[in-house]
């Protein structure tokens, strides 16, 4: 007669079940901490903001652009609005963020973004020199930012201004609250 066959310790399965549960765990605490950063870099974009959107150049949104005594009567002069751009990980320093146009009208100033509300080119001075042109599909807007032809789905975007005089000298300040639109749509609805 041999001997009876020997049982297995009734342990073993539990320890592999453990270690095979660590693996699962630490598995997925390795893949959060590589996954988490990685949505954070393919969200970046659209979590990219700018301080001059959200109002902090000035703590009140509007930036110093230019002084009245840098505008022509009439003439059209575009102006880079600087911003610190940052998303969910990075701040970046002082970068352009856009353009603004300011036509001087006597004592009173317009300012339109120079992004076209077609489709978010940027707007120029026309061959004239006395309207505004996007070169990218030929929409033509006025000097009052009223278009010219059918090829834009509204008027060029105007921004909100103030003019205010500096206690150091004569000057008159020029400060646009800058904004984004949305593009290709009639309505002029703000980026959120
Ligand atoms: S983006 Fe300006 S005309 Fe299309």
């Amino acid at each position: 007669m041999g001997e009876p066959p020997k049982e297995k310790p009734v342990t073993e399965p539990n320890r592999r079940s453990f270690h095979k549960f660590g693996s699962i765990l630490l598995g997925s605490i390795i893949g959060a901490v590589l996954t988490i950063p990685g949505i954070g870099f393919i969200l970046s974009p659209i979590l990219r903001k700018t301080d001059a959107e959200d109002g902090e150049s000035t703590g009140d949104g509007f930036q110093a652009l230019a002084k009245l005594s840098d505008l022509q009567e009439g003439i059209p002069k575009v102006f880079p609005v600087l911003g610190k751009v940052k998303d969910a990980w990075v701040q970046y320093p002082e970068e352009p963020v856009g353009s603004v146009w300011l036509v001087r009208k006597g004592e009173a100033v317009d300012a339109f973004s120079a992004e076209c509300p077609h489709l978010g080119c940027a707007v120029s001075l026309g061959p004239d020199g006395n309207s505004f042109f996007c070169p990218c599909h030929t929409s033509a807007f006025t000097l009052e930012g009223k278009p010219n032809n059918p090829v834009p789905p509204r008027a060029m975007d105007s921004l909100e201004v103030v003019l205010k005089q500096t206690p150091a000298s004569d000057e008159t300040e020029i400060r646009v609250k800058f904004q984004r639109f949305r593009t290709a749509i009639p309505e002029k609805s703000p980026l959120a």
